[in-house]
């Protein structure tokens, strides 16, 4: 039976956290849609054209291991803007969506555009201090050097360049739940996310 779980929310709010806690507590497939932006922005730095990048990613591609860099970040976000990459994607991730066994995904548009109809939507944010905060912990944590003003100014472009885009923009859906993270624990939030889906399966 298919039952998905939408989460969508701006950049480091908690979404891809949660999304695997919940994948993990009710035994469903998870899916960070992210990766596919930050394969297709990343093959694009290799010097391939955004809409081919797209159409011809492969499963390899989603396991680079620089596909958290800033710089891939940034062209994650640049080439999130183009209606042919999104366009490229959108088959997968509806498929994804409405798997037998259930399916998280997260992103900026899964409830809005790529599951509308999905059995729960939630929709994460938490302060920009707060996300830059835990963005920067967990890319000096990999090695990476970087400035927390650095990470909070990469937020704040993505934050802007995605939610002001005309394809599929950064929005709640109207019946999604909102859930700030600013002052939770990740157990708290999962607790909270949780809570949610389990009132949703009735
Ligand atoms: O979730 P993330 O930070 O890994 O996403 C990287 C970029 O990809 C983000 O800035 C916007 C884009 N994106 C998108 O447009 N739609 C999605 N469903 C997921 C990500």
């Amino acid at each position: 039976m298919a039952f998905t779980i939408a989460i969508d929310g701006p950049a480091a709010a908690g979404k891809g956290t949660i999304g695997r806690a919940l994948a993990a507590h009710f035994g469903f497939a998870h899916l960070d849609t992210g990766l596919l932006y930050r394969a297709t922005g990343r093959r694009m730095l290799c010097g391939l054209d955004p809409v081919t990048a797209a159409q011809s990613l492969r499963p390899e591609d989603l396991n680079a291991d620089d596909l958290r860099t800033p710089e891939v970040s940034q062209a994650a976000s640049r080439v999130a803007a183009i209606p042919e990459v999104r366009q490229a994607l959108l088959d997968f991730q509806r498929a994804f969506a409405r798997r037998a066994g259930g399916a998280v995904l997260d992103g900026r548009d899964i409830g809005t555009v790529i599951c509308p109809e999905a059995e729960v939507k939630l929709y994460v944010t938490a302060s920009d201090v707060e996300r830059a905060r835990r963005r920067h912990l967990e890319l000096t944590g990999k090695g990476h050097t970087v400035t927390l003003d650095e990470v909070a100014q990469d937020l704040r472009d993505r934050d802007a360049r995605d939610s002001a885009r005309a394809t599929a923009p950064l929005k709640p859906a109207r019946d999604a739940v909102q859930l700030d993270t600013s002052e939770m624990s990740i157990e708290e939030a999962t607790e909270r996310a949780v809570a949610i889906v389990t009132a949703a399966q009735g």
